[in-house]
């Protein structure tokens, strides 16, 4: 019977091996820049519901600022709030998106928004919206059963 024990001390350890390695590869990969540009601030992932902007996801008009609207979006598994939102064209918009839990990836379809969504990063994206009609917001980061079913629409209207 010391077989077993023997086995299941060698299964144990090559566990502990591969959570180790894959350890390794993750720290790595976020400490050769894998980590977005576009994440200039930090917020607590649990007090993303309660926090500004994010309290509040969806399109807003702002004054005195580079940009004419802010876009906020809150990302969790595996939905994106809003769900819709219409944008009018040839806005100057701020795109600010957050996760509340894991690794999503922001991708707006036909643009050039796209942005990892790291928790306990606020990811932005300027872009302006000068084509009407209907993006489609993607996730391109797999992040669980439902991860093909993210998605979000922004229609851009005159
Ligand atoms: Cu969220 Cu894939």
């Amino acid at each position: 019977m010391h077989v077993h024990k023997f086995e299941k001390i060698w299964l144990t350890f090559g566990v502990a091996m591969l959570l180790v390695f894959l350890t390794v590869i993750g720290v790595s990969a976020f400490y050769l820049g894998n980590k977005p540009p576009s994440c200039l601030a930090t917020i607590d992932p649990e007090k993303v519901d309660t926090q500004a902007p994010f309290n509040e996801p969806g399109l807003k008009k702002v004054e005195g600022k580079e940009w004419d609207y802010e876009l906020v979006y809150v990302a969790s598994a595996f939905a994106y709030q809003p769900g819709e939102v219409e944008v009018p064209f040839g806005a100057k918009v701020k795109v600010i998106a957050t996760t509340k839990d894991v690794i999503h990836g922001f991708q707006v379809a036909g643009t050039n928004i796209n942005m990892m969504l790291e928790p306990g990063y606020i990811s932005e994206h300027i872009a302006t919206f000068d084509k009407t009609g209907e993006y489609l917001v993607l996730c391109n980061e797999y992040c669980g059963v439902g991860h093909h079913m993210m998605m979000s629409k922004i229609k851009v209207v005159e």
